[in-house]
């Protein structure tokens, strides 16, 4: 603890509290055909059910469905998420959530389906202009007023957290940048979350989701500690984004292990299904823990690495239009940024690259940041990640437009434990143009 006495040292006019906001989580095999009692429980009658066009053939829909059928709900399926959702789709969720007049939702899908059903949710029940709610300073950065109606997500990655979290994340098509919505009130009634729904995972959605399981982690512990914020005017606008804590450094420190011993396996080997479990209790953590604290510049750099994408099409991914997935946006970032980050708390660099499965014997200081750079880029290399920002496309004439897109995340990047400024953006995507 001696690390952690020092991280959080109190300081006159700081903050010197932090929130725990913990989602209602059932995990194991078999939970998705307890939906119905859930549902029930909740006080549902007319649900919504989110899925996108692939899951919609998969059995986890029909596993959910059923247990809704039989406990009496009448159910309504949108089966239309987009893949890496954008103000267009959720806009259309939101059409269909309006026009149905539900009192509850369910999502079955990855974060992209779960982000889908949250908005939905959002708009039907609080209508608005659609920038009003999103992240300043893209959007207006308006509180949502209340509650949102309950809502059960029910994750097929092993990824996101999305379940845990009360983010939506979409493409913003006018503008080529990706940006979100966050409020407490987004996060999901209920989480129910089966193991098995990862078995029939593509192996590059595992890698994608894996990193960026790991990225939510990894970013989490090493955030700006909550004690070097400000204290808040009142306990209602201390935000989700508070930074570094106890709590969220339990859960990443746990996904963090996890990840070492199960990410290259669980990609490598849709049959290693105590692989592929773990990775699954691994995002769980992440997600409490980044739900908690928030992560900060490879997520930042991430969004428009995704935002701005040319004709990058990965294997496993819906065909038709170029996408980088999201833990593939993040991670190609994340070797450059955490050796900048390093001196910042170099003790938790060298921390979080030992549980990676690192080797960090004898490793000071000064090396922190290469410790930790040199684990991420071995693994990425044995789950064939793409070759930092170059292996998805972007050149050195691409920087600058990056950066601009990157700066616009302040929400993130005064999360990173060292300042950034928007000339320090270009350089870290300069250092991410390819790592071997
Ligand atoms: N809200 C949050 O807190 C949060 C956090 C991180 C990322 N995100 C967002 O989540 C999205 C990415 O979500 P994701 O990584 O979970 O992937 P995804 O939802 O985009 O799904 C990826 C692909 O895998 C398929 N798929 C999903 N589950 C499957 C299964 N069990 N078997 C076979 N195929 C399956 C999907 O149909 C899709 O083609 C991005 O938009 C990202 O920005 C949100
Ligand atoms: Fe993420």
């Amino acid at each position: 603890m001696a690390c952690c006495h020092h991280y959080y040292a109190l300081a006159e006019g700081n903050e010197s509290a932090f929130a725990i906001d913990v989602a209602s989580i059932t995990f194991g095999h078999g939970v998705l055909k307890e939906a119905g009692e859930h549902a029930r429980g909740l006080g549902m009658t007319r649900v919504a059910l989110f899925t996108d066009a692939t899951l919609a053939t998969l059995p986890y829909v029909t596993d959910v469905r059923s247990s809704l059928a039989t406990a009496g709900i009448d159910v309504a399926v949108f089966d239309e998420s987009r893949v890496e959702p954008t103000d267009q789709s959720f806009l259309a969720a939101a059409r269909f959530a309006a026009e149905g007049r539900f009192d509850g939702y369910v999502s079955v899908g990855g974060g992209s389906v779960m982000d889908t059903c949250k908005a939905a949710n959002l708009y039907a029940t609080h209508p608005a202009a659609f920038l009003d709610y999103v992240n300043a300073p893209i959007g207006a950065g308006k509180p949502v007023p209340g509650p949102l109606k309950p809502h059960i997500a029910c994750p097929t990655t092993c990824g996101t957290g999305s379940e845990c979290t009360g983010i939506a994340i979409f493409d913003l098509l006018s503008m080529q940048v990706k940006t979100g919505i966050a409020s407490r009130h987004l996060r999901p009634a209920r989480a129910l979350i089966d193991p098995a729904t990862t078995y029939s995972l593509p192996r590059n959605v595992v890698a994608a989701s894996g990193f960026d399981i790991l990225s939510h982690a990894l970013e989490s512990y090493t955030a700006r500690p909550y004690t070097r914020r400000a204290a808040p005017g009142k306990p209602s606008l201390r935000p989700m984004s508070q930074g570094a804590n106890p709590w969220s450094d339990i859960g990443c420190e746990a996904a963090l292990k996890l990840l070492g011993q199960y990410l290259e396996r669980g990609v490598n080997d849709a049959a290693d299904h105590e692989a592929r479990d773990n990775l699954m209790y691994a995002a769980t953590l992440a997600g409490i823990a980044f739900g908690n604290s928030g992560v900060h510049v490879p997520h930042g750099m991430a969004y428009s690495v995704a935002g701005l994408v040319r004709d990058f099409r990965p294997a496993g991914y819906p065909e038709g239009e170029p996408i980088v997935p999201h833990g593939m946006s993040v991670v190609v970032n994340a070797p450059s940024v955490f050796r900048f980050t390093a001196c910042a708390c170099p003790d938790r660099h060298i921390a979080a690259a030992g549980w990676l499965g690192g080797e960090t014997r004898g490793a000071t200081e000064d090396d922190a940041g290469e410790v930790v750079a040199r684990q991420l880029i071995a693994m990425m290399k044995a789950t064939a990640i793409p070759n930092g920002i170059g292996g998805v496309g972007y050149g050195r004439e691409d920087v600058p437009a990056l950066a601009k897109g990157a700066w616009a995340q302040q929400r993130l990047l005064t999360n990173s434990p060292r300042e950034v400024t928007e000339e320090g953006l270009e350089d870290l995507y300069l250092g991410a143009l390819a790592y071997w």
